[in-house]
């Protein structure tokens, strides 16, 4: 159900501090238009850092606020921890005064929006744990104030809005709609891409109350250039997680499909390319040694998790997540297979793993297929060593802490066999191939090459 019977005509309510004629939606529109407005931005990471920049380059206000002090001492002192927001961006907004950011909760007191973009990870039983978000609304219901407007950005099932945040702010005694303003709004970063950051990407926003949504857009027409309003918060929650379910399910359907080829005898990178030819009704994705991020590995789950509530089996979701999570497994059945042809066994092996990112040129390794790669491998008794130029240490299996070696001749000559993991632009994949006895490449990175070596290249 949702709760348009609850929006309230403008003019209906006399606020206590600001008293425009429109009430308190049209004091937060204007205060936003005007440009007096103060944002605040609760969780300062991949997604909140961005978002906090964007809002303060627009010439609001924002307070930043998140729960690890190091990081809030990082930004306070212009260093930034995302790889997308660049020091000498950050840098002038803090010196300006326009992004400040700390642990306190209470300048929320002064705060006319909030943004919530909190972590939204699973649990071991991989259930939705919204435990963050349920401590980011408590510490907002505390200073929650006529006129503020809430949204939530972190990925989450359908109905959290309205179901988990909701309820929780309204116990306050405040009404939605009338007093305060609720919407979901799915962030869509694409962390490492140069060409859609958050200005650029069109951005989903879904209210409560239409006029709940008529604040959120608002908002974000201070930091985005198209804004494209849903009908309410669970629609705008399932079309992030038709997102990244859409990429979830194609990717384990073109790593179905390598396994195919794989037994046919075929290049599945030649089959894929050939079918991207087609002008119309194909889009190609590529297989690789598994899936990673913060976001495709789990946020699928959230979607089927909520279906299991109401009797039903989210059965691509789960034949998904079942292959690309097999695909570490078999990518060691390749380094197997390769060390095999030099008469090797795993055992005391020199595996060096080129690139542990769970993608190309970001250092973001969360949920990265590498680091099974790595366990699964060290388990076995293989020396692995590991070069990612955006990741100088890395933790396996929550304890073993790997560093980066760095990528010499030296390097590749010592070793077995070479795993490229992680395609990183950074590398010069012809030196690589050149000077290495044995190379296994996951992701078609020397596509390509000619000359010296080729033939000591095995692909997925
Ligand atoms: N990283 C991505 O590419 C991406 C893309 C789209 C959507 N998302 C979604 O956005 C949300 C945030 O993801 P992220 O990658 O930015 O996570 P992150 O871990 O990089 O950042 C979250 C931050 O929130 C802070 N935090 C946790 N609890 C807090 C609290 N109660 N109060 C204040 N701060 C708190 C953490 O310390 C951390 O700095 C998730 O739901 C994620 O699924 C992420």
């Amino acid at each position: 159900m949702t709760r348009k019977s609850r929006a309230t005509p403008a003019g209906t309510m006399a606020p206590k501090a600001r008293k425009p004629a429109g009430g308190p939606g049209q004091a937060l529109d204007d205060r936003l238009a005007s440009g007096e407005a103060v944002v605040a931005v609760i969780g300062l990471g991949y997604v909140g850092l961005p978002l906090a920049c964007e809002f303060a380059r627009s010439g609001l206000r924002v307070l930043g606020i998140d729960v690890d002090a190091s990081k809030v001492a990082d930004i306070t002192a212009g260093r930034s921890h995302v790889q997308d927001v660049a020091d000498s961006d950050l840098r002038p907004l803090i010196e300006g005064g326009r992004l400040r950011a700390g642990t306190d909760v209470s300048v929320l007191a002064e705060a006319d929006a909030v943004v919530i973009c909190v972590p939204t990870p699973l649990r071991k039983t991989r259930d939705p744990d919204i435990s963050y978000i349920v401590a980011a609304v408590d510490a907002i219901a505390g200073h929650l104030h006529r006129g503020m407007l809430i949204v939530l950005e972190s990925t989450t099932y359908p109905g959290t809005t309205e179901e988990v945040v909701l309820p929780r702010l309204e116990a306050t005694g405040l009404r939605v709609g009338r007093d305060f303003f609720l919407a979901f709004s799915p962030e869509r970063v694409d962390p490492g891409n140069a060409r859609f950051k958050t200005r650029n990407t069109p951005k989903i926003v879904g209210g409560v109350t239409p006029r709940c949504i008529r604040a959120a857009k608002a908002l974000y027409a201070r930091a985005v250039d198209q804004i494209v309003p849903v009908s309410s918060t669970r629609a705008a929650e399932m079309v992030k997680l038709l997102e990244n379910t859409f990429r979830s399910v194609n990717i384990g359907l073109v790593n179905e499909v390598a396994l195919m080829c794989d037994r046919l005898g075929l290049n599945v990178w030649e089959v894929i390319d050939a079918a991207g030819t087609k002008p119309f009704g194909f889009m190609p994705f590529y297989p690789g040694p598994g899936l990673g991020g913060h976001c495709i590995p789990i946020d699928p789950h959230y979607l089927s998790w909520k279906l299991r509530t109401l009797n039903y089996q989210a059965r691509f979701i789960e034949l998904a997540s079942e292959i690309n999570g097999s695909m570490p497994q078999y990518v060691v059945g390749k380094v197997v297979d390769a060390l095999n042809d030099q008469r090797k066994s795993v055992r005391g092996a020199r595996v060096l793993i080129l690139g542990v990112a769970y993608k190309r040129d970001v250092g973001d390794v969360r949920e990265s297929p590498a680091l099974d790669v790595i366990k699964l491998l060290a388990d076995r008794g293989a020396e692995v060593r590991y070069n990612d130029p955006y990741a100088a240490s890395i933790a396996v299996d929550g304890g073993t802490i790997y560093r980066s070696v760095p990528l010499d001749r030296k390097a590749l000559l010592a070793s077995d066999l070479v795993l490229i993991i992680t395609d990183h632009s950074a590398y010069d994949y012809r030196f690589i191939v050149k000077h290495s006895r044995s190379v296994l490449d996951t992701r078609n990175a020397t596509r390509g090459l000619r000359g010296e070596g080729r033939e000591r290249i095995r692909r997925l």
